[in-house]
């Protein structure tokens, strides 16, 4: 049972609370489930890219999957060796494409023809060979969130089979181009493992037709996109799933790779805030607290579920309320008509589920410092993130004051 008086009492709110314990057992199980096979698991950075959690990922022998020349260097500071980072998007800039190769991770993951030739031409001038991976469009409806849904040709992720291969070629042919490893994602949050199992087939089937022109990958990605339990979603068996896919790839000798993100950290995750006031508007009823959307966007975002738990000596019966921060926008609400007891100025209001996509999805909006964020860890509380203050928000402004 974790003491949210305690740790408010000396942390102030709004809060975000990481279990690093729970991080670590969620690890331990995806990891266990490819004990078959040579894997790594590259942990999604942008689910949560603390550099505290990174390092304890780092500890456990996680890589990391980044998606900006920024996470990659969050990953370096967290203490993820070069060879277990690889470098994911659609859009990497040169400059970006230049700093991953001098910095000789594992691979980069490209997205389209277009970015294989900026590579190719980069490396040379660097005059080296870049590792690369090639994302797979599989066209396979993942079944999650439209806007979390990668793996159909409407998106605009990865590239089609046919790309794929002529890219493989030319890769192949070049000096400055190593092809090693191929990569699908097909989505976020995923809760049924047929797409997953039809992807990584038609994956496998494409690497066996490069063997057939002589290309000999080594790594297979499947992406992240495990889901989590929100509400009473069916959660995929992580030995399923890692069964699944390892059917696909027999007779090839592949390492597995898996970015996991919200898997890892989603349900370590606890964004607490205070009560400011309740107001009822006709007959509507608001329960107003000190944490906002630029906090925790997702449910202004995708009008995701969040379970909320109110942490109140209140008797009273629950009642419906919405659950609203102070931004200036309808959407700043964390729920819709969720039974609560009455609450009084100060009780607390936990959000749950909050350790992936939340703090790194926050921004300043309304001039809000974004909140603390705390490590728990054996038992132990420790500050991983500072508040930020009123100072920090307009450093980069104030010196154009005139
Ligand atoms: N690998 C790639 C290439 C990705 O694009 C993503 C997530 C992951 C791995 C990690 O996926 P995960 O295991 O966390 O599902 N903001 C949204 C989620 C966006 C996911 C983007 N890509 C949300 O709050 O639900």
């Amino acid at each position: 049972m974790i003491d949210f008086k305690k740790l408010v009492s000396e942390y102030k709110t709004p809060l975000y609370i990481y279990d690093l314990d729970y991080m670590s057992s969620q690890y331990t199980e995806l990891k266990d489930a490819f004990k078959a096979r040579k894997s790594i698991l590259c942990y999604a950075v942008k689910a949560n890219s603390n550099l505290s959690v990174i390092r304890h990922f780092a500890k456990l022998g996680s890589g990391a999957d980044c998606v900006s020349i920024g996470e990659v260097h969050r990953a370096f500071l967290a203490g993820i060796p070069a060879y277990k980072i690889i470098f994911s998007g659609v859009g990497k800039t040169d400059d970006e494409i230049r700093q991953a190769i001098e910095k000789d991770i594992l691979y980069i993951n490209v997205e389209s023809e277009a970015e294989l030739s900026r590579v190719e031409i980069i490396a040379k001038d660097l005059d080296t060979t870049c590792r690369i991976s090639i994302r797979v469009n599989p066209n396979i409806d993942p079944q999650t969130h439209p806007y979390i849904s990668t793996g159909l040709h409407d998106n605009k992720f990865g590239v089609d089979l046919g790309t794929a291969k002529r890219m493989y070629i030319k890769a192949n042919n070049s000096q400055n181009l190593n092809p090693v490893g191929i990569h699908f994602h097909i989505g976020s949050q995923l809760t049924e493992l047929k797409p997953i199992y039809e992807s990584a087939e038609i994956v496998a089937d494409l690497v066996r037709s490069l063997q057939n022109l002589k290309i000999q990958l080594k790594f297979f990605d499947v992406g992240g996109g495990l889901g989590i339990k929100y509400k009473d979603e069916n959660l995929i068996d992580t030995y399923e799933y890692a069964q699944a896919i390892l059917a696909t790839l027999k007779g090839l000798d592949l390492t597995v790779i898996c970015e996991p993100g919200r898997f890892l950290t989603a349900n370590a995750g606890y964004f607490v805030s205070k009560v400011l006031y309740e107001k009822q508007n006709g007959e509507k009823k608001f329960l107003v607290i000190d944490g906002a959307m630029n906090d925790l966007l997702r449910p202004a975002l995708y009008s995701a579920y969040h379970k909320i738990e109110a942490v109140t000596d209140s008797k009273s019966d629950v009642r419906a309320v919405d659950i609203v921060g102070p931004v200036c926008e309808s959407g700043d609400f964390f729920a819709k008509d969720y039974p609560l007891p009455e609450l009084s100025h100060n009780d607390l209001v936990v959000v749950h589920s909050a350790g992936a996509y939340g703090f790194g999805m926050g921004s300043n909006y309304n001039t809000r410092g974004r909140s603390a964020e705390v490590a728990l860890e054996n038992g132990e509380a420790r500050l991983i993130r500072k508040r930020e203050t009123f100072d920090d928000l307009i450093a980069l402004e104030k010196e154009f004051l005139d």
